[in-house]
């Protein structure tokens, strides 16, 4: 059993919680993910990992409740247990010392994003990140960013805050005023992530994705996580979850990501319902 140990809400919609994991969180490196379980019987959903704290022994996620079981988990409190935590699974983002980096990342994948910075920025390398929200009230992190990069910059759709616009448009933007990234790391919605890698095909920079499609085990036997990348079958929780952006298949995995939306939107509801009937009893 493995108990929260803080919770917090980010932003209306994102919650953050620490849970006590040492064995997870003594080998837990950015771009890795854990699957949990909020019940023994449930169903099991991969969460990326957040950030950690070796000497304390916990493990940080960041997530917001989009589905039947992220919905339960953010029903649970500080002092709580979780039945099944494991990890860390997949492998960590890669990156060199004396490249210089740009992060980018979207609404709550910039909770992955700001650890990706984290470990990039304390390896000693160039890291400028840039962040995207739909507006001022969805921004999360901001004062974690500005002590992990040498650059911020924030943006919202509508411009209620920092820069106006997508994330591709500021990206853009630096590109042609003639800054310099040997690669670009994104992570946060497909589109997004797609968006981003077709800016930096044209510039010719590399660029890393974290997929995180549909999983079941996390170990390669279901072949849920699969995905085309350079024309091969891919599976993004051995393979991945990074991979070379300007070779996945987006427009495949948004299809596939698409076909449980009305099953995950009924769960949800019913989570939703049941959850209701629980607090007025
Ligand atoms: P969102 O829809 O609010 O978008 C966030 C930002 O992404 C926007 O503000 C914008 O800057 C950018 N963006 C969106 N569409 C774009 C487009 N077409 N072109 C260019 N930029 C675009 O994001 P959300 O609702 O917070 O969703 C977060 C997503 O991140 C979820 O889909 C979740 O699955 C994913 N996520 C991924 C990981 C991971 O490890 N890969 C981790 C957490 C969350
Ligand atoms: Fe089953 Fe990846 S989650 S193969």
């Amino acid at each position: 059993m493995f108990k929260i140990v803080n919770k917090k809400q980010l932003n209306p919609v994102v919650v953050s919680m620490t849970i006590e994991a040492p064995f997870v969180a003594r080998k837990a490196r950015a771009g890795q993910f854990v699957i949990l379980r909020v019940e023994e019987d449930g169903e099991r959903i991969p969460l990326t990992v957040a950030g950690y704290d070796r000497e304390k022994g916990t493990l940080d996620i960041i997530f917001q409740p989009v589905g039947a079981t992220t919905k339960k988990l953010s029903m649970m409190n500080e002092g709580d247990y979780i039945p099944d935590f494991v990890g860390p699974l997949g492998n960590p983002t890669v990156f060199e010392k004396g490249k210089r980096y740009a992060v980018v990342g979207g609404g709550v994948g910039c909770a992955i994003s700001y650890i990706v910075t984290k470990e990039i920025f304390e390896a000693g390398c160039e890291v400028d990140a840039i962040i995207g929200f739909r507006n001022k009230d969805l921004v999360i992190l901001e004062e974690e960013f500005k002590s992990v990069c040498n650059n911020l910059y924030v943006c919202t759709d509508d411009g209620s805050y920092g820069r106006p616009g997508v994330v591709t448009k500021t990206l853009e933007e630096l590109i042609v005023s003639g800054e310099k990234y040997d690669e670009v790391i994104t992570i946060g919605p497909m589109i997004m992530m797609k968006f981003v890698c077709l800016t930096t095909k044209k510039y010719d920079i590399p660029t890393t994705v974290s997929m995180n499609p549909i999983m079941i085990d996390g170990t390669g036997m279901c072949g849920g996580c699969r995905l085309t990348v350079g024309g091969e079958t891919k599976f993004a929780c051995v393979d991945g979850p990074d991979f070379d952006g300007h070779k996945v298949d987006f427009d495949e995995a948004m299809r596939r990501g698409g076909v449980y939306k009305e099953f995950e939107k009924h769960a949800y509801e019913e989570a939703c319902n049941l959850l209701n009937k629980e607090v007025a009893e």
